[in-house]
């Protein structure tokens, strides 16, 4: 899988790469002859769980592992510019794209643009300024795990938290991972 994520990110323009990302990953998922790591099936009671499975010495591309619990999702944030692939390993998970209508200083308008109901074996890709989703567990009961590829390893984002009819407010998140 590796060696598919190599050669995607070495063509040169951005939605090329995407497309054969999300082939590769789409591919692995199907052909079932990648096993992720033990703990990836494991959720946190918490929050979801982030573990990053690769960093690419020559590309610098990232691979994370994030594992939804029922009722776990993210709030509207942005990937800090970057593109990114994204996939959807086991279960299901619901993906809302916010389309950024206006900005008044950290005070941002956002609106729906759009629900994918994303099942298991299915990827998509966000490429900036296009960024801004949320992303939930589509379950009530069952775990979700999806496997995102990152242009670069992503250590903080914007998040944007509701005030208010359309009006969110932006904070900066530093994002971690779990073991
Ligand atoms: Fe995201």
């Amino acid at each position: 899988m590796i060696r598919a994520f190599d050669a995607a990110v070495a063509v040169g323009d951005t939605g090329s790469a995407m497309r054969r990302l999300r082939s590769a990953l789409c591919d692995a998922i199907h052909a079932g002859n990648v096993r992720l790591p033990d703990c990836v099936f494991e959720g946190r009671a918490a929050h979801y769980a982030r573990r990053e499975l690769y960093r690419s010495p020559e590309h610098d591309y990232c691979v994370v592992a994030m594992t939804w619990s029922p009722g776990q999702g993210t709030p509207i944030h942005d990937h800090a510019g970057m593109w990114c692939v994204e996939a959807v390993w086991q279960g299901a998970l619901e993906v809302v794209q916010y389309e950024l209508r206006e900005q008044d200083g950290t005070r941002y308008r956002f609106v729906p643009a759009g629900a994918i109901h994303a099942g298991a074996g299915s990827a998509g890709s966000l490429i900036p300024p296009h960024e801004h989703h949320t992303i939930c567990n589509a379950s009530d009961t069952d775990l979700a795990i999806s496997v995102h590829v990152y242009q670069h390893p992503m250590t903080r984002c914007n998040v944007f938290e509701p005030t208010g009819g359309e009006w969110y407010a932006r904070d900066e998140r530093k994002l971690s991972l779990d073991n």
